[in-house]
Protein backbone atom coordinates (compact mmCIF):
# COMPACT_ATOMS: atom_id res chain seq x y z
CA UNK A 1 0.00 0.00 0.00
CA UNK A 2 2.50 2.27 0.95
CA UNK A 3 4.54 1.89 -2.75
CA UNK A 4 0.71 2.78 -4.15
CA UNK A 5 0.87 6.02 -2.14
CA UNK A 6 3.88 6.71 -3.22
CA UNK A 7 3.08 5.97 -7.13
CA UNK A 8 0.18 8.14 -6.58
CA UNK A 9 1.52 11.10 -5.49
CA UNK A 10 4.69 11.15 -7.86
CA UNK A 11 2.24 10.52 -10.84
CA UNK A 12 -0.49 12.79 -9.83
CA UNK A 13 1.51 15.34 -7.96
CA UNK A 14 -0.79 15.09 -4.97
CA UNK A 15 -1.33 12.97 -1.75
CA UNK A 16 -4.65 10.39 -1.66
CA UNK A 17 -7.12 11.71 0.62
CA UNK A 18 -8.14 8.04 0.88
CA UNK A 19 -6.02 4.45 0.60
CA UNK A 20 -8.17 1.47 0.72
CA UNK A 21 -7.67 -2.37 0.63
CA UNK A 22 -9.72 -5.38 -0.11
CA UNK A 23 -8.87 -8.62 -0.35
CA UNK A 24 -10.19 -11.80 -2.51
CA UNK A 25 -11.82 -14.52 -1.13
CA UNK A 26 -12.04 -18.07 -1.37
CA UNK A 27 -15.40 -20.05 -1.57
CA UNK A 28 -13.97 -22.55 1.04
CA UNK A 29 -17.16 -24.96 0.57
CA UNK A 30 -20.93 -24.19 -0.52
CA UNK A 31 -21.18 -23.40 -4.11
CA UNK A 32 -24.17 -21.14 -4.93
CA UNK A 33 -25.84 -21.42 -2.44
CA UNK A 34 -25.56 -17.50 -1.52
CA UNK A 35 -28.28 -16.37 -3.94
CA UNK A 36 -30.26 -19.36 -2.85
CA UNK A 37 -29.89 -17.74 1.31
CA UNK A 38 -27.93 -20.56 2.20
CA UNK A 39 -24.81 -21.40 3.84
CA UNK A 40 -21.16 -20.45 3.06
CA UNK A 41 -17.63 -21.32 4.15
CA UNK A 42 -15.47 -18.61 2.88
CA UNK A 43 -12.34 -16.76 4.02
CA UNK A 44 -10.36 -13.64 2.53
CA UNK A 45 -7.08 -14.08 1.12
CA UNK A 46 -3.73 -12.11 1.42
CA UNK A 47 -4.10 -11.21 -1.90
CA UNK A 48 -5.69 -7.59 -1.74
CA UNK A 49 -6.54 -4.43 -4.28
CA UNK A 50 -5.51 -1.21 -3.19
CA UNK A 51 -6.82 1.48 -3.85
CA UNK A 52 -6.30 5.49 -3.75
CA UNK A 53 -7.89 8.41 -4.36
CA UNK A 54 -7.81 12.56 -3.68
CA UNK A 55 -10.86 14.22 -5.17
CA UNK A 56 -10.75 16.95 -8.16
CA UNK A 57 -13.06 19.28 -9.50
CA UNK A 58 -14.98 18.89 -12.50
CA UNK A 59 -16.22 15.81 -13.70
CA UNK A 60 -13.40 13.94 -15.22
CA UNK A 61 -12.82 11.07 -13.20
CA UNK A 62 -8.93 9.57 -13.89
CA UNK A 63 -7.99 6.12 -12.60
CA UNK A 64 -4.10 4.81 -13.50
CA UNK A 65 -3.95 1.50 -12.85
CA UNK A 66 -0.37 0.89 -11.60
CA UNK A 67 0.18 -3.21 -12.60
CA UNK A 68 0.96 -1.72 -16.31
CA UNK A 69 0.34 1.96 -15.63
CA UNK A 70 -2.62 1.99 -18.06
CA UNK A 71 -4.96 4.97 -17.64
CA UNK A 72 -9.18 5.00 -17.46
CA UNK A 73 -11.22 7.74 -17.49
CA UNK A 74 -14.49 8.80 -17.55
CA UNK A 75 -16.61 11.92 -17.44
CA UNK A 76 -19.64 11.30 -14.12
CA UNK A 77 -22.21 11.51 -17.58
CA UNK A 78 -20.65 7.64 -17.88
CA UNK A 79 -23.14 7.04 -14.77
CA UNK A 80 -25.94 7.48 -17.01
CA UNK A 81 -24.80 5.37 -20.09
CA UNK A 82 -23.84 1.44 -20.61
CA UNK A 83 -21.08 0.05 -18.54
CA UNK A 84 -17.63 0.40 -20.65
CA UNK A 85 -15.34 -2.24 -21.67
CA UNK A 86 -12.83 -1.99 -19.54
CA UNK A 87 -12.49 -2.59 -15.25
CA UNK A 88 -13.44 1.05 -15.14
CA UNK A 89 -17.11 -0.46 -14.90
CA UNK A 90 -16.88 -1.53 -11.68
CA UNK A 91 -15.78 1.69 -10.64
CA UNK A 92 -18.05 3.51 -12.29
CA UNK A 93 -21.22 0.57 -10.82
CA UNK A 94 -20.43 1.58 -7.91
CA UNK A 95 -20.52 5.07 -7.74
CA UNK A 96 -24.08 4.66 -8.81
CA UNK A 97 -24.87 1.98 -6.78
CA UNK A 98 -23.69 4.50 -4.00
CA UNK A 99 -25.90 7.65 -5.61
CA UNK A 100 -28.46 5.30 -5.21
CA UNK A 101 -28.44 4.97 -1.80
CA UNK A 102 -27.81 9.01 -1.17
CA UNK A 103 -24.44 9.26 -2.01
CA UNK A 104 -22.95 12.41 -3.98
CA UNK A 105 -20.70 11.88 -6.79
CA UNK A 106 -17.46 13.63 -7.13
CA UNK A 107 -14.87 13.40 -9.79
CA UNK A 108 -11.61 11.92 -8.34
CA UNK A 109 -7.70 10.93 -9.37
CA UNK A 110 -7.13 7.26 -8.48
CA UNK A 111 -4.58 4.67 -8.51
CA UNK A 112 -5.71 1.43 -8.14
CA UNK A 113 -2.67 -1.96 -7.50
CA UNK A 114 -4.30 -5.54 -7.52
CA UNK A 115 -2.38 -8.55 -6.43
CA UNK A 116 -5.55 -10.55 -6.87
CA UNK A 117 -5.43 -12.50 -10.15
CA UNK A 118 -8.24 -11.56 -13.04
CA UNK A 119 -10.88 -13.86 -13.98
CA UNK A 120 -9.61 -16.59 -12.19
CA UNK A 121 -12.26 -17.25 -9.57
CA UNK A 122 -10.89 -15.28 -6.51
CA UNK A 123 -12.97 -11.99 -7.03
CA UNK A 124 -10.59 -9.94 -8.31
CA UNK A 125 -13.73 -7.52 -9.01
CA UNK A 126 -15.49 -8.07 -5.83
CA UNK A 127 -12.24 -6.58 -4.48
CA UNK A 128 -12.46 -3.78 -6.28
CA UNK A 129 -15.63 -2.82 -5.65
CA UNK A 130 -15.53 -2.96 -2.26
CA UNK A 131 -11.99 -1.03 -2.48
CA UNK A 132 -13.19 1.76 -4.40
CA UNK A 133 -16.65 1.95 -2.59
CA UNK A 134 -14.96 1.66 1.05
CA UNK A 135 -12.67 4.60 -0.31
CA UNK A 136 -15.45 6.21 -1.79
CA UNK A 137 -17.95 6.73 1.35
CA UNK A 138 -15.17 7.53 3.60
CA UNK A 139 -14.08 10.21 1.64
CA UNK A 140 -17.74 11.65 1.63
CA UNK A 141 -18.23 10.82 4.95
CA UNK A 142 -20.54 8.72 4.31
CA UNK A 143 -22.01 6.12 6.46
CA UNK A 144 -23.06 2.77 4.63
CA UNK A 145 -22.53 -0.57 6.87
CA UNK A 146 -20.38 -3.06 5.25
CA UNK A 147 -23.28 -5.42 4.83
CA UNK A 148 -25.04 -2.27 2.78
CA UNK A 149 -21.62 -1.93 0.75
CA UNK A 150 -21.54 -5.52 0.30
CA UNK A 151 -25.46 -5.13 -1.55
CA UNK A 152 -24.00 -2.53 -3.40
CA UNK A 153 -20.84 -4.38 -4.53
CA UNK A 154 -23.82 -7.13 -5.29
CA UNK A 155 -26.20 -4.43 -7.16
CA UNK A 156 -22.32 -3.89 -9.94
CA UNK A 157 -23.42 -7.30 -11.09
CA UNK A 158 -26.60 -7.75 -10.74
CA UNK A 159 -28.26 -4.08 -11.79
CA UNK A 160 -24.97 -2.60 -14.11
CA UNK A 161 -23.37 -5.71 -15.53
CA UNK A 162 -26.14 -7.89 -15.94
CA UNK A 163 -24.79 -11.01 -13.69
CA UNK A 164 -27.22 -12.25 -11.31
CA UNK A 165 -24.52 -13.54 -8.36
CA UNK A 166 -24.94 -13.70 -5.12
CA UNK A 167 -23.45 -11.08 -2.09
CA UNK A 168 -20.70 -13.67 -1.39
CA UNK A 169 -17.69 -12.13 -3.16
CA UNK A 170 -18.14 -9.06 -1.83
CA UNK A 171 -19.51 -9.80 1.99
CA UNK A 172 -15.88 -12.78 2.02
CA UNK A 173 -14.13 -9.41 1.05
CA UNK A 174 -15.67 -7.20 3.97
CA UNK A 175 -16.05 -9.85 6.72
CA UNK A 176 -12.97 -12.24 6.04
CA UNK A 177 -11.02 -12.79 9.30
CA UNK A 178 -7.48 -13.45 9.31
CA UNK A 179 -6.04 -16.98 9.40
CA UNK A 180 -10.21 -17.82 9.75
CA UNK A 181 -12.93 -19.43 7.05
CA UNK A 182 -16.02 -17.97 8.11
CA UNK A 183 -19.70 -19.02 7.97
CA UNK A 184 -21.62 -16.91 6.34
CA UNK A 185 -25.90 -17.15 6.21
CA UNK A 186 -26.95 -15.30 3.54
CA UNK A 187 -30.86 -15.16 4.52
CA UNK A 188 -29.63 -13.64 7.75
CA UNK A 189 -26.72 -11.90 5.81
CA UNK A 190 -24.35 -12.35 8.90
CA UNK A 191 -21.03 -13.96 10.00
CA UNK A 192 -22.67 -17.52 12.27
CA UNK A 193 -19.35 -18.95 13.07
CA UNK A 194 -15.78 -18.71 12.48
CA UNK A 195 -13.37 -21.59 12.34
CA UNK A 196 -9.40 -22.03 12.39
CA UNK A 197 -8.18 -23.47 9.26
CA UNK A 198 -6.57 -26.85 10.67
CA UNK A 199 -2.90 -26.42 11.88
CA UNK A 200 -0.26 -27.94 9.62
CA UNK A 201 -2.66 -27.14 6.60
CA UNK A 202 -2.89 -24.37 4.01
CA UNK A 203 -5.15 -24.07 1.45
CA UNK A 204 -3.37 -24.42 -2.57
CA UNK A 205 -5.24 -22.44 -5.10
CA UNK A 206 -4.45 -23.81 -8.44
CA UNK A 207 -5.78 -22.14 -11.69
CA UNK A 208 -6.61 -24.10 -14.09
CA UNK A 209 -6.00 -21.42 -16.44
CA UNK A 210 -9.43 -21.61 -18.74
CA UNK A 211 -11.01 -18.09 -17.87
CA UNK A 212 -14.35 -18.19 -16.66
CA UNK A 213 -16.57 -15.53 -18.62
CA UNK A 214 -19.35 -15.48 -15.88
CA UNK A 215 -21.16 -13.24 -17.58
CA UNK A 216 -21.22 -15.42 -21.44
CA UNK A 217 -21.82 -18.35 -18.68
CA UNK A 218 -24.61 -20.11 -18.03
CA UNK A 219 -24.26 -18.98 -14.24
CA UNK A 220 -28.00 -16.71 -14.59
CA UNK A 221 -29.49 -19.70 -16.12
CA UNK A 222 -28.05 -22.39 -12.81
CA UNK A 223 -29.92 -19.24 -10.88
CA UNK A 224 -32.96 -19.39 -13.09
CA UNK A 225 -32.99 -23.02 -12.03
CA UNK A 226 -33.12 -22.86 -8.49
CA UNK A 227 -35.42 -20.11 -8.48
CA UNK A 228 -37.70 -22.56 -10.57
CA UNK A 229 -37.07 -25.85 -8.48
CA UNK A 230 -37.87 -23.67 -5.06
CA UNK A 231 -41.21 -22.22 -6.73
CA UNK A 232 -42.40 -25.73 -6.77
CA UNK A 233 -41.21 -27.18 -3.59
CA UNK A 234 -42.86 -24.03 -1.70
CA UNK A 235 -46.08 -25.21 -2.96
CA UNK A 236 -45.21 -28.87 -1.48
CA UNK A 237 -43.09 -27.24 1.09
CA UNK A 238 -45.70 -24.43 2.62
CA UNK A 239 -42.97 -22.02 4.48
CA UNK A 240 -40.51 -23.01 2.45
CA UNK A 241 -38.94 -20.03 0.03
CA UNK A 242 -35.88 -20.63 -1.35
CA UNK A 243 -33.59 -23.78 -1.66
CA UNK A 244 -32.31 -23.13 2.11
CA UNK A 245 -35.58 -24.36 3.47
CA UNK A 246 -35.17 -28.08 2.21
CA UNK A 247 -33.73 -30.43 3.38
CA UNK A 248 -31.73 -33.55 1.17
CA UNK A 249 -34.34 -35.86 2.29
CA UNK A 250 -37.41 -33.51 1.52
CA UNK A 251 -36.17 -33.18 -1.73
CA UNK A 252 -35.88 -36.84 -2.38
CA UNK A 253 -39.36 -37.14 -1.06
CA UNK A 254 -40.94 -34.35 -3.82
CA UNK A 255 -38.52 -35.33 -6.82
CA UNK A 256 -41.50 -36.62 -8.74
CA UNK A 257 -42.59 -32.81 -9.01
CA UNK A 258 -39.51 -31.55 -10.30
CA UNK A 259 -37.72 -32.10 -13.89
CA UNK A 260 -34.47 -34.14 -13.51
CA UNK A 261 -32.30 -30.77 -14.21
CA UNK A 262 -34.32 -28.98 -11.92
CA UNK A 263 -34.31 -31.61 -9.11
CA UNK A 264 -30.14 -32.51 -10.22
CA UNK A 265 -29.64 -28.22 -9.24
CA UNK A 266 -31.78 -28.55 -6.04
CA UNK A 267 -29.74 -31.49 -4.99
CA UNK A 268 -26.44 -29.42 -5.33
CA UNK A 269 -27.71 -26.60 -3.12
CA UNK A 270 -29.24 -28.47 -0.07
CA UNK A 271 -26.14 -30.90 -0.38
CA UNK A 272 -24.17 -28.13 -0.52
CA UNK A 273 -26.06 -26.41 2.75
CA UNK A 274 -25.81 -29.91 4.76
CA UNK A 275 -22.16 -30.06 3.56
CA UNK A 276 -21.29 -26.62 4.99
CA UNK A 277 -23.09 -27.57 8.41
CA UNK A 278 -21.29 -30.56 8.67
CA UNK A 279 -17.89 -29.05 7.59
CA UNK A 280 -18.32 -26.45 10.59
CA UNK A 281 -19.15 -29.62 13.14
CA UNK A 282 -16.19 -31.42 11.78
CA UNK A 283 -13.73 -28.53 12.08
CA UNK A 284 -14.63 -27.60 15.36
CA UNK A 285 -13.96 -30.68 16.45
CA UNK A 286 -10.18 -30.87 14.26
CA UNK A 287 -11.59 -33.23 11.75
CA UNK A 288 -9.42 -32.17 8.92
CA UNK A 289 -9.39 -35.51 7.60
CA UNK A 290 -13.26 -35.73 7.51
CA UNK A 291 -13.56 -31.64 6.59
CA UNK A 292 -11.44 -32.69 3.67
CA UNK A 293 -13.87 -35.49 2.00
CA UNK A 294 -16.48 -32.97 2.08
CA UNK A 295 -14.61 -30.99 -0.71
CA UNK A 296 -14.39 -34.07 -3.09
CA UNK A 297 -17.98 -34.47 -2.59
CA UNK A 298 -18.73 -30.94 -3.05
CA UNK A 299 -16.88 -31.22 -6.52
CA UNK A 300 -18.33 -34.42 -7.29
CA UNK A 301 -21.88 -32.81 -7.26
CA UNK A 302 -20.58 -30.45 -8.91
CA UNK A 303 -20.09 -32.60 -12.03
CA UNK A 304 -22.87 -34.34 -11.87
CA UNK A 305 -25.53 -32.32 -10.30
CA UNK A 306 -24.66 -28.43 -10.90
CA UNK A 307 -22.95 -29.32 -14.67
CA UNK A 308 -20.75 -25.86 -13.50
CA UNK A 309 -17.06 -28.21 -13.70
CA UNK A 310 -15.21 -28.55 -16.99
CA UNK A 311 -12.65 -30.80 -18.16
CA UNK A 312 -9.93 -28.87 -17.04
CA UNK A 313 -10.99 -28.80 -13.42
CA UNK A 314 -11.89 -32.53 -13.39
CA UNK A 315 -8.12 -33.26 -14.18
CA UNK A 316 -6.85 -31.13 -11.36
CA UNK A 317 -9.41 -32.76 -8.97
CA UNK A 318 -8.23 -36.03 -10.03
CA UNK A 319 -4.85 -35.30 -9.46
CA UNK A 320 -5.53 -34.18 -5.94
CA UNK A 321 -7.53 -37.51 -5.56
CA UNK A 322 -4.84 -39.48 -6.57
CA UNK A 323 -1.70 -37.74 -4.24
CA UNK A 324 -1.35 -38.38 -0.31
CA UNK A 325 -0.77 -34.99 0.60
CA UNK A 326 -3.54 -33.50 -0.43
CA UNK A 327 -6.66 -34.12 1.89
CA UNK A 328 -9.99 -32.97 -0.37
CA UNK A 329 -10.01 -30.79 -3.29
CA UNK A 330 -12.83 -28.80 -5.58
CA UNK A 331 -14.01 -26.21 -8.02
CA UNK A 332 -14.13 -23.06 -6.09
CA UNK A 333 -16.47 -19.90 -7.44
CA UNK A 334 -18.93 -19.32 -10.29
CA UNK A 335 -17.38 -22.50 -11.75
CA UNK A 336 -17.23 -23.33 -15.86
CA UNK A 337 -13.50 -22.88 -15.26
CA UNK A 338 -11.22 -20.67 -12.88
CA UNK A 339 -9.90 -22.02 -10.22
CA UNK A 340 -9.35 -25.22 -7.59
CA UNK A 341 -8.80 -25.53 -3.99
CA UNK A 342 -6.75 -28.24 -2.51
CA UNK A 343 -6.61 -28.80 1.10
CA UNK A 344 -2.56 -29.70 2.04
CA UNK A 345 0.01 -29.96 4.30
CA UNK A 346 1.69 -27.19 5.11
CA UNK A 347 5.18 -28.50 4.81
CA UNK A 348 4.26 -29.98 1.89
CA UNK A 349 2.39 -27.65 -0.22
CA UNK A 350 5.15 -26.15 -2.26
CA UNK A 351 5.95 -30.04 -3.40
CA UNK A 352 2.51 -31.11 -4.08
CA UNK A 353 2.04 -27.79 -5.90
CA UNK A 354 4.89 -28.84 -8.07
CA UNK A 355 3.52 -32.22 -8.55
CA UNK A 356 -0.01 -31.06 -9.44
CA UNK A 357 1.68 -28.50 -12.35
CA UNK A 358 3.60 -30.64 -14.09
CA UNK A 359 0.63 -33.65 -14.00
CA UNK A 360 -1.60 -31.29 -15.48
CA UNK A 361 0.67 -29.94 -17.67
CA UNK A 362 1.09 -33.23 -19.05
CA UNK A 363 -2.61 -34.14 -19.56
CA UNK A 364 -3.86 -30.98 -21.12
CA UNK A 365 -0.41 -28.78 -22.08
CA UNK A 366 -1.47 -26.23 -19.94
CA UNK A 367 0.54 -24.38 -17.51
CA UNK A 368 -1.34 -24.10 -14.48
CA UNK A 369 -0.95 -21.21 -11.85
CA UNK A 370 -0.27 -22.01 -8.31
CA UNK A 371 -0.96 -19.76 -5.01
CA UNK A 372 -0.30 -21.17 -1.99
CA UNK A 373 -2.85 -18.95 0.30
CA UNK A 374 -2.34 -17.29 3.42
CA UNK A 375 -6.16 -16.55 4.68
CA UNK A 376 -6.14 -12.45 4.95
CA UNK A 377 -8.42 -9.97 6.96
CA UNK A 378 -11.38 -8.57 5.26
CA UNK A 379 -11.28 -4.61 3.65
CA UNK A 380 -9.90 -1.80 5.72
CA UNK A 381 -9.03 2.19 5.29
CA UNK A 382 -5.73 2.31 5.60
CA UNK A 383 -5.55 6.34 5.27
C1 LIG B 1 -19.64 -16.52 -8.02
C2 LIG B 1 -20.69 -15.52 -7.55
C3 LIG B 1 -21.07 -15.78 -6.09
C4 LIG B 1 -21.44 -17.23 -5.85
C5 LIG B 1 -20.40 -18.16 -6.47
C6 LIG B 1 -20.82 -19.59 -6.43
O1 LIG B 1 -18.45 -16.31 -7.35
O2 LIG B 1 -20.21 -14.22 -7.70
O3 LIG B 1 -22.12 -14.92 -5.71
O4 LIG B 1 -22.72 -17.51 -6.34
O5 LIG B 1 -20.11 -17.83 -7.82
O6 LIG B 1 -20.98 -20.03 -5.12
Amino acid sequence: MQQLIERFTAGFKMAPAVAAQAPGRLEVLGNHTDYNEGFVLSCAVGQTTGFVLAPVAGSRCVIRDFRDNAEMSFDLSALDRNPPRNGSKYIIGMLKELRERGFKPFAFVAGLESKVPLSAGMSSSAALEVACGLAFSHVAGFDISPAELARAGQGVENNFLGLKTGLLDQFSSLFGKKDSIIMSDFRSVEVVGTHALPSGYVFVVINSMKKHTLVDSDYNIRRQDCENAAKILSGIYPGSRTLRDITPEQLAEAGKYLSDREFRRAAHVTGECARVKQAAGLLSKGDVQGFGELLFASHLSSVENFENSSEELDILVDIARHDPACLGARLSGGGFGGITIHLVKADEAADYAGRVRKEYLKRTGIEAEVFICSLGDGAKIIK
